[in-house]
Formats: C-alpha cells, sequence, structure tokens
C-alpha cells in the first residue's frame, strides 16, 4: 500500500520551534523575535503611514503583508500574528484607543466592583473574526514549514490595561481592586480568563501552530500574590487550550515567579534576562521547554557585542533540547534593521 503519511502530515509539524516545544532534538536551536514586525522595520513604517494602527490591526490583508515582510526580511524561524493584546478588550464593552504619544488608552476603565459587572462575558467571537481572517492569511502566505503562533495577554496583564485604563509603572489602581475587593477582581480574572481561552482557540482553529500567553506586566507582583490572585485565573486560561497546540508561558519583571508561572501551565516558558538562563532552567526544572532571553537593549549595540551575547545566551542553553531563541521582551522602535538581521545569522550560524 502506498504511504500517504507524508503528504497529509503537514511539514511545519518538524519545523524546528514545533519539534523544540515539544523538547526534541534539532540540528540549531530555533529563533524568532517578539514584536518582529515593528516600528524598527522601515517596511512597517511605510504601511502604518496610511492607517491608524488599530485601523492596521482590523485588515487582515495588511496584518498578513506585515508579518510575512518581516519573516522574510529577517529570515526567523516562525511568524506570529500581526494583531495587539488589547483587542479583545472591545468586546468586553471596553473603549481602546491607540494615541500616538500615549500608547493605548481605555476611556472608561474598570474601577468599582460595579464596572466589573458592567463588562461583557465573551460568547461570540464575530467581532473578533478580522484576527482570525489575519490568521488564515498569514498562515495562506507563510511557506509551510515556518509554524504560525497565535497569542493573547494573560488575564492579569488584560486586567492591569483595563483597570489602570492604559500603560502603568505602579499598577496601583489594579492593586487597590484586588486588595480591596477580592471578589470583584475573581469576577473581573475569570471573564477574562474565559474569553482568553475561547480567542486562543478560536485562533488554533483558524492556523495556528502554537500559542503564547504573555503576561508581560505581572512581575509588578510577588510570589505569593501570584499564587492567590493570578494563577488559578491563568491555570483554568491553559488548561482549557486545545491540547494540539503547544503553549508558550511567558512573563517579564520578576524571575521569582518562574516556578509558578510552569506551575500555572504552559510547555514552553518564556524568560527574560534578569536571570541567567541556565538558572532560570534550574528553577524550572528540564521537563520545560525555555523560550529567551537575550535583553532587547543588545541589539542597540555594534554586531560583534550581538554575536558574543548571542552566544552566551545559546552556551547556557548548553544544547539541551527545548531551547527556543528568543528576547526577554519586545524588539525596541529605536533598533537598526540590520542588528536584528545580524542576531538571526549569528543564532542559525
Ligand atoms: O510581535 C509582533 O510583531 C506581533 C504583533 C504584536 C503587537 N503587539 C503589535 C504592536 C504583539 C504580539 C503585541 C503584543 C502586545 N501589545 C503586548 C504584549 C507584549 C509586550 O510587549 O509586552 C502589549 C503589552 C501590547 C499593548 C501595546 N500595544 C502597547 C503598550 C503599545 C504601545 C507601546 C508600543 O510598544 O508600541 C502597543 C502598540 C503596538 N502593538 C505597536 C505594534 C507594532 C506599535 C503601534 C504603532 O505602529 O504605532
Amino acid at each position: 500500500m502506498p504511504d500517504n503519511s507524508l503528504s497529509i502530515r503537514p511539514r511545519w509539524t518538524d519545523s524546528r520551534v514545533l519539534k523544540a516545544a515539544r523538547r526534541e532534538p534539532v540540528d540549531r536551536t530555533p529563533i524568532w523575535l517578539m514584536r518582529q514586525a515593528g516600528r524598527y522595520m522601515p517596511e512597517y513604517r511605510a504601511i502604518r503611514e496610511k492607517t491608524t494602527f488599530l485601523g492596521l490591526c482590523k485588515n487582515p490583508d495588511l496584518c498578513a503583508e506585515v508579518m510575512l515582510t518581516a519573516v522574510d526580511r529577517l529570515k526567523v524561524d516562525a511568524a506570529i500574528l500581526f494583531a495587539d493584546l488589547l483587542l479583545i478588550l472591545e468586546p468586553l464593552g471596553l473603549e481602546l484607543e491607540f494615541s500616538a504619544n500615549e500608547g493605548p488608552v481605555i476611556h472608561n476603565p474598570v474601577r468599582r466592583p460595579e464596572d466589573v459587572d458592567r463588562l461583557r462575558e465573551l460568547t461570540d467571537l464575530e467581532p473578533l473574526s478580522y484576527v482570525m481572517e489575519a490568521v488564515r492569511k498569514t498562515r495562506a502566505g507563510l511557506p509551510d514549514e515556518l509554524p504560525l503562533i497565535g497569542f493573547a495577554g494573560a488575564p492579569f496583564t488584560l486586567a492591569s490595561y483595563a483597570v489602570e485604563g492604559g500603560t502603568s509603572r505602579s499598577f496601583r489602581h489594579t492593586k487597590a481592586l484586588m486588595y480591596r475587593d477580592p471578589g470583584a477582581w475573581n469576577a473581573l480574572m475569570g471573564r477574562l480568563s474565559r474569553a482568553v481561552a475561547l480567542y486562543l482557540n478560536a485562533q488554533i482553529d483558524a492556523g495556528a501552530q502554537l500559542v503564547q500567553l504573555f503576561d508581560s506586566w505581572v512581575g509588578c507582583l510577588g510570589s505569593d500574590d501570584y499564587r492567590r490572585y493570578v494563577l488559578p485565573h491563568s491555570r483554568s486560561a491553559l488548561a482549557s487550550i486545545r491540547p494540539n497546540a503547544p503553549v508558550i508561558h511567558f512573563a517579564t519583571g520578576n524571575p521569582a515567579l518562574l516556578p509558578l508561572l510552569s506551575e500555572a501551565g504552559g510547555h514552553v516558558i518564556g524568560v527574560d534576562w534578569r536571570i541567567r538562563l541556565d538558572d532560570a532552567w534550574q528553577a524550572l526544572g528540564h521537563q520545560k521547554a525555555i523560550q529567551g532571553n537575550l535583553d532587547p537593549a543588545v541589539l542597540l549595540a555594534r554586531p560583534d557585542e550581538i554575536r558574543r551575547r548571542a552566544r552566551e545566551v545559546l552556551e547556557q542553553a548548553g544544547g539541551r533540547p527545548g531551547h527556543i531563541f528568543n528576547l526577554g521582551h519586545g524588539v525596541l522602535p529605536q533598533t537598526p534593521v540590520e542588528n536584528v538581521v545580524a542576531l538571526v545569522e549569528a543564532v542559525k550560524g
């Protein structure tokens, strides 16, 4: 009988990123970069001149074009959906705007327990259908051997925007709600966690091969608060993700949280530069794959220094299966494109 298994097994199944996520050996460490498509890239800025950021996010053709251009220019090993973390807040009833100088603004933030009740439960993804369309179009334009990563904000990071009304340093409104009204806090986090699970599964159904949960700002919490106020909600979101797609669980700011992040879930744990990669892996145990962890500011250095620092990260990974090279956070807008290319070449070489 003819063996058809090769023709029906999609080529991305054996991509380096998916193999590393499964902790299988690879011939070289795979690399992709958070914010690999963004303002540091002239092609991106040219597209952005023609439309607002939200207008871009809601145009699936342009989203696919932006990401495919970046992947082609950088020769990275994966694409990530071009979208924004905060889009999911709109169908919950929050009024989102991206202003040129202040970044994201929510005009009707959640401050009191009554505001939590006002939020809608996300049951229908129709208002976010443009995101699934962007997944389909990006997947259709990508070479078969490259996986597409879907993503969402983790409940805490989404809650921080919903409560603060924008980016924050102190997170005082968020913590005030959490400490004063744990009932309202848990209701908010539950609503976000269910929305995130639904949203990520829809991205998987639309064509994403793995997903990343961004808990970008949870490092403002200590371990006890993470365990009490965040872990149960991140865990329930992650437990609902379809088992066919590996999950990257990413946070920044507080390496002491790493074992708890891992306990909440995820096949791959995303780590920033505040801890050495080998120490992070030690803290997580080698049953988990790891993603990271070059400081994005290193990309502002000269190429020889970038190559040296990339080598250091690879040395700390020590050739163990299960390392996906990335930055510890997104590419900075001031980064020269040729430095990003130099990093990708260094890791591949
Ligand atoms: O990684 C990629 O290339 C894919 C696209 C992507 C964007 N945002 C595009 C974007 C992804 C994965 C995100 C995630 C995101 N968005 C996060 C989590 C990751 C992180 O950086 O911690 C967060 C916190 C946001 C919210 C957000 N979006 C902020 C705070 C801002 C303004 C500040 C900034 O860094 O630009 C954005 C805007 C944004 N998201 C831009 C892009 C390309 C720039 C918008 C512009 O063109 O003006």
